[in-house]
């Protein structure tokens, strides 16, 4: 399989072309990873110092910034953490502007959630297998109750030298949920309550999430799927910006350092093809209704 469809754009803002705009519409929902080979996020020069690891907190891979605008897990001064922010800020605006942009008929329902910036090399990080994402897998998270809402993520390469983000692609969501479903171990209804107990703010766990969180788990820490399940390497290069719907593109992050990543959630009400969702796949494989 093709897993990427290239786009020739140089500017995060539009207007795109309408042939631009449905190619990537219909490359976005069907699994491809849209690359931007010449789409670059810049950094300013007083921007340069944040280019280090050390500005994690080391409690979480990634320094995120929710849409309010505050900062988590970086450990920079004052000065530092607001050079930051702003820089976090301005790739987030670019991000909503690509986005807004090439998929204007997602405008109502498209919700932008977390920015983060990722500093520190992937490759030698060590981690229990289920949150190795060197291991092929799509998100899925424990304290994140989708409830059949998709999770789109936009990345751009900001190493400022030539070491590109480095992926793995898999096998198409359909076949990876045919392998894996029946593998598939389900909590109990009880652990929902559960999660929801402690964190009420989130919403309930719906038959969906759990489903989504078994295969992303099963799938990690089946290491003869892992082996053998067909894969695709990607080299993003610096300079290089890419998006894909990561609930549905089976991804593993191998090695690279320095990147900004953008992510969305949409109600599938809003898709061109919401038959497409991982819901709507996984209930007309399971025969039930999973939100
Ligand atoms: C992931 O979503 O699994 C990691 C992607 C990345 O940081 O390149
Ligand atoms: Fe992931």
């Amino acid at each position: 399989m093709n897993v990427l469809e290239s786009f020739n754009l140089q500017t995060w803002t539009g207007p795109f072309d309408a042939a631009g705009r449905a190619r990537a519409i219909a490359a976005l929902e069907s699994g491809h990873v849209l690359f931007f080979p010449a789409l670059a996020f810049t950094v300013r020069p007083e921007e340069r110092a944040l280019l280090t690891p050390e500005l994690s907190s080391g409690r979480a891979k990634n320094i995120s910034l929710d849409p309010s605008g505050r900062l988590k897990h970086q450990s920079g001064g004052a000065d530092q953490n607001a050079l930051l922010q702003a820089m976090m800020q301005r790739f987030a605006g670019a991000a909503v502007a690509l986005v807004s942009g090439l998929f204007p008929s997602y405008a109502a329902g498209l919700e932008r959630a977390r920015t983060s910036y990722r500093p520190a090399e992937i490759a030698g990080r060590s981690y229990s297998p289920v949150h190795d994402d060197t291991r092929l897998h799509v998100d899925a998270f424990p304290t994140r109750p989708m409830r059949g809402r998709r999770i789109m993520r936009l990345f751009s390469n900001i190493h400022p030298g030539d070491l590109p983000r480095v992926w793995n692609v898999g096998e198409p969501f359909a076949d990876m949920a045919g392998t894996m479903l029946p593998k598939v171990r389900t909590p109990p209804a009880i652990q929902s309550w559960i999660n929801f107990l402690t964190h009420p703010a989130n919403g309930l766990r719906s038959p969906y999430d759990n489903l989504m969180l078994g295969l992303h788990d099963t799938a990690k820490l089946d290491t003869d799927y892992q082996r053998a399940t067909t894969k695709t390497e990607i080299k993003f290069p610096p300079g290089s910006t890419w998006l894909c719907y990561t609930d549905q593109v089976m991804h593993a992050a191998l090695s690279g350092q320095f990147v900004l990543e953008q992510t969305f959630h949409l109600g599938i009400e809003a898709m061109a093809e919401p038959q497409r969702a991982p819901i709507r796949v996984l209930e007309k494989m399971t025969g039930r209704t999973l939100a």
